[in-house]
């Protein structure tokens, strides 16, 4: 007892922070006994399907929030449907409605007229992520990977435990309905209740029920959404039904269906290792040296000689199939050391000036247009990619602010679908960021009636994330927006400071008229000429003739505008 005591005894004169630290040791002595095996602990070990992922991570598709929900939701099924009228050279008419129902639950119903989807696919198309016609394809479309359409009906089945609905027609008399969901655990689609009937009907319609989304009309909701898609894609006729029942239709300003990208060959800067190692190991090419011709963009019998001399060691005669990951890296060192000519813009369809032209003029009806069209540049060494920024001042331009007046609006695109969401870290925001407006004599941006529309075309767009809301900062992609911003600024620049010597030319001169009158009835006097009349006339006239002199003086001749461009030109290269 007497030793059981002591210890007791002892602890009394310990400190506080020492005792704590002696009852953590033996805590930790405790676990230390009861070590958990990592048999055990892998007992828990499990696969999971990508569908699952997104299931648990449904923010990373855009479903987070309920009217940014509703806006992906209609985002992902408008942008299939343009991919698609476009695919199959169709002028696009899309249709689409939102219904509140009773229970608080939303409807969505989207239809197109385009080439609908054949039966034996459309299970993948809308029920089985990364599944598609797009993520494998070289070339520039507004869906890349697979997964938007069964993201939707993944939030469907998972808000509301309904499937989705499709009906597809090819307008060849034959049109079938079903109802698809996701099998989550396994990434697979599930169709049900298929039905095969006549009919004339040409196109997708998908509809599906939701909740844990709502309608407004803020500038992030479905209306702005399409009303933006419109601006984007004047050869389309986008129709709106809302849930209070009101109807708009965003009518076609263009006839002019976009002429259909070409696929294009991978170019040597942009390829990996491992990218060539996959091709090289599936090609059916005989020898290696035809296989680099045969893959891959701007490599000719002559670039060849020039790789073999740079990789010594390869023989360039056998099968691709055999070639070693070694040599594959030696071969894309080689591409890294030859100058090649720029990718073709062959794979990319941007908007062009005019239609942009069109579509500001339509939508905004500005005072004053610009539109710069870069031309066709590279990022991550081989993506072609190309910029495309409209500037629009005065009408309907800029935006509404806070304290009532308007303000800078930058509407921003990726393959001429609107990005709305998650600015703060998009390519397009971080270029206008660097842009010195005092300049361009613009240092109230943020205060005038402004519209920046910028659109990235690209065959490969580097989202920030899966919902495709923003555009990576890739280093070329900005210099290009930042190069475009500019060009534009300075064209408005000139617009403004002309209208001011034209608005000031005006002022004086209409000061000086007042005195007309009054001096034509008392030159008579004076000089004793009679008519007042003559006299009013002639100093009019002079006048006139005056400020005509002063008026084409403020005006450019042909040369001084070719010598202020070439001089902007070189401002803008510095
Ligand atoms: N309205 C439609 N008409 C015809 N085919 C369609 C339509 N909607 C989807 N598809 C087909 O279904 C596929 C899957 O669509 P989904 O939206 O999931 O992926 P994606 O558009 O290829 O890429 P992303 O995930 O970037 O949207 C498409 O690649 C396309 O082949
Ligand atoms: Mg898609």
């Amino acid at each position: 007892m007497t030793e059981e005591k002591k210890p007791e005894a002892k602890a009394k004169t310990e400190t506080k922070p020492e005792a704590k630290a002696k009852t953590e040791a033996k805590v930790e002595a405790k676990a230390e006994t009861k070590r958990v095996e990592s048999g055990e602990i892998f007992e828990e070990f499990r696969e999971h399907s990508v569908a699952e992922f997104f299931k648990k991570n449904r923010q990373m598709l855009g479903f987070a929030g309920k009217v940014r929900s509703m806006t992906t939701l209609v985002h992902e099924f408008v942008t299939n449907s343009l991919d698609a009228c476009e695919e199959a050279k169709i002028l696009p008419n899309i249709y689409v409605k939102i219904d509140e129902m009773e229970n608080g639950h939303y409807k969505l119903y989207v239809e197109d007229n385009g080439p609908g989807i054949p039966k034996q696919y459309v299970g993948k198309a809308l029920g089985q992520m990364l599944a598609g016609t797009k993520f494998h394809r070289f070339i520039q479309q507004r869906g890349q990977q697979g997964i938007g359409a069964a993201g939707g009906v993944m939030f469907a089945q998972i808000t509301t435990g309904k499937p989705a609905h499709a009906r597809s027609g090819t307008g060849d008399g034959k049109v079938y309905e079903c109802d698809i969901s996701v099998d989550l655990k396994n990434n697979q689609p599930k169709i049900s209740n298929m039905v095969d009937f006549p009919g004339n009907y040409r196109g997708l319609t998908v509809t599906a029920e939701f909740s844990e989304v709502k309608y407004d009309k803020s500038e992030y909701a479905p209306f702005e959404y399409l009303k933006a898609t419109a601006l984007a894609n004047p050869h389309s006729q986008i129709t709106i039904v809302e849930p209070n029942g009101e109807r708009t239709v965003f009518a076609r300003a263009s006839n002019e269906i976009p002429k259909r990208p070409t696929p294009a060959q991978p170019h040597p800067l942009g390829v990996t290792t491992d990218d060539m190692i996959n091709y090289a190991h599936h090609s059916k090419e005989r020898k290696l040296s035809s296989f680099l011709t045969q893959n891959f963009a701007r490599v000719s019998d002559a670039k060849v000689d020039e790789i073999k001399q740079l990789c010594p060691g390869t023989n360039f005669d056998k099968m691709p199939r055999e070639l070693k990951w070694e040599e594959a890296e030696a071969i894309v060192k080689a591409f890294k050391q030859i100058k090649w000519i720029a990718p073709s813009a062959d794979p990319l369809r941007p908007i062009g000036k005019n239609q942009i032209e069109k579509a500001l003029k339509n939508v905004l009806v500005p005072e004053f247009i610009s539109v710069s069209e870069r031309s066709p540049k590279v990022y991550r060494g081989g993506v072609p990619f190309l910029v495309e920024v409209g500037i629009a001042y005065g009408g309907k331009s800029g935006h509404s602010t806070k304290d009532g007046g308007v303000g800078l609006d930058v509407k921003r695109f990726a393959n001429r679908a609107p990005l709305l969401f998650d600015a703060g870290g998009c390519a397009t925001m971080e270029a206008v960021k660097t842009i010195d407006w005092n300049r361009y004599g613009l240092k109230n941006v943020d205060q005038m009636p402004i519209t920046l529309y910028m659109n990235v075309v690209s065959v490969f767009i580097p989202y920030t994330g899966a919902g495709k809301q923003a555009i990576t900062a890739e280093e070329e992609v900005v210099e290009e927006l930042r190069y475009a911003v500019m060009e534009v600024a300075r064209d408005l620049e000139r617009y403004l400071s002309g209208k001011i010597r034209d608005e000031q030319r005006e002022t004086r001169k209409k000061a000086i008229m007042r005195y007309v009158k009054q001096l034509a009835g008392d030159l008579p006097y004076l000089s004793g000429e009679s008519n007042d009349k003559d006299i009013e006339k002639k100093l009019l006239s002079m006048i006139e003739h005056k400020y005509s002199k002063i008026f084409e003086k403020t005006r450019l001749t042909a040369d001084e505008e070719k010598q202020q461009q070439k001089e902007r030109d070189e401002e803008i290269e510095e």
